[in-house]
């Protein structure tokens, strides 16, 4: 699948055949693709959690609106957004710095540089903490919408649910913010899909503010 049919075949789905399962292999293969996204100072700071157990695809659907791709979808990810992920002793930001070292593109000597650069980016406000989190998650969560088109899979995003149920449920520490849920399976056949939606066009996504 070109970049182009792979951008215009992704749909927010409805219709998942509970029957085919994702095997981990599949999942695994997107998770890699997606992890291809760019973050910040390479940050990366998401993961997911992976709810495919019946019992527990139950307790997210009640979470999540009662939306039925919840339980239909063989497997729902939880994305998480780490609020902390810019943070000194963070486990991956080491190692973070301690590849860019093995790269050659950063130094011991710039530790101090480094901590600073991030504590003033990212860790002034809570607000900020939120807004690194949240858009590098976002991008994560995109490319891995299409990452799994280009797999022959579907997804749903879903930002309707209650955070701190879900959060509550699935045991997720607070440093965590969850931006979405992604439905993930394969399109239920004879289903028909609504037409697709209307978006802005190049001229309408220009502004300027004199
Ligand atoms: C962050 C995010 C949250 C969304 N939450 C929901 C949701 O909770 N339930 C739902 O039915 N659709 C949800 N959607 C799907 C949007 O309605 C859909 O993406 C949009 O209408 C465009 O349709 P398309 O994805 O088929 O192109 C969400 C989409 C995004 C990106």
């Amino acid at each position: 699948m070109n970049f182009n049919d792979v951008l215009n075949s992704r749909r927010s789905v409805n219709f998942f055949d509970p029957d085919k399962r994702v095997s981990n292999e599949l999942l695994k293969s997107v998770l890699d693709m997606a992890a291809k996204t760019p973050s910040s100072f390479n940050l990366q700071p998401w993961s997911v959690i992976v709810v495919d157990q019946e019992s527990e695809k139950e307790t997210l659907k009640k979470l999540a609106w009662n939306q039925p791709k919840v339980t239909e979808a063989p497997l729902t990810l939880i994305v998480l957004a780490d609020r902390h992920g810019w943070k000194e002793g963070h486990p991956f930001v080491e190692k973070n710095f301690q590849e860019m070292i093995r790269a050659g593109s950063m130094q011991e000597s710039q530790r101090e540089w480094f901590k600073g650069a991030r504590e003033g980016l990212y860790g002034a406000t809570p607000e900020r903490q939120l807004a690194f989190a949240a858009k590098n998650a976002g991008f994560f969560a995109m490319t891995l919408m299409l990452a799994a088109k280009s797999k022959g899979l579907d997804t749903h995003p879903m930002d309707g649910f209650d955070l701190e149920g879900v959060k509550k449920a699935f045991h997720i520490p607070d440093n965590y913010w969850v931006p979405l849920l992604i439905a993930v399976g394969y399109f239920k056949q004879g289903e028909t899909l609504m037409p697709a939606k209307w978006r802005k066009t190049a001229d309408e996504l220009i502004v300027r503010f004199d």
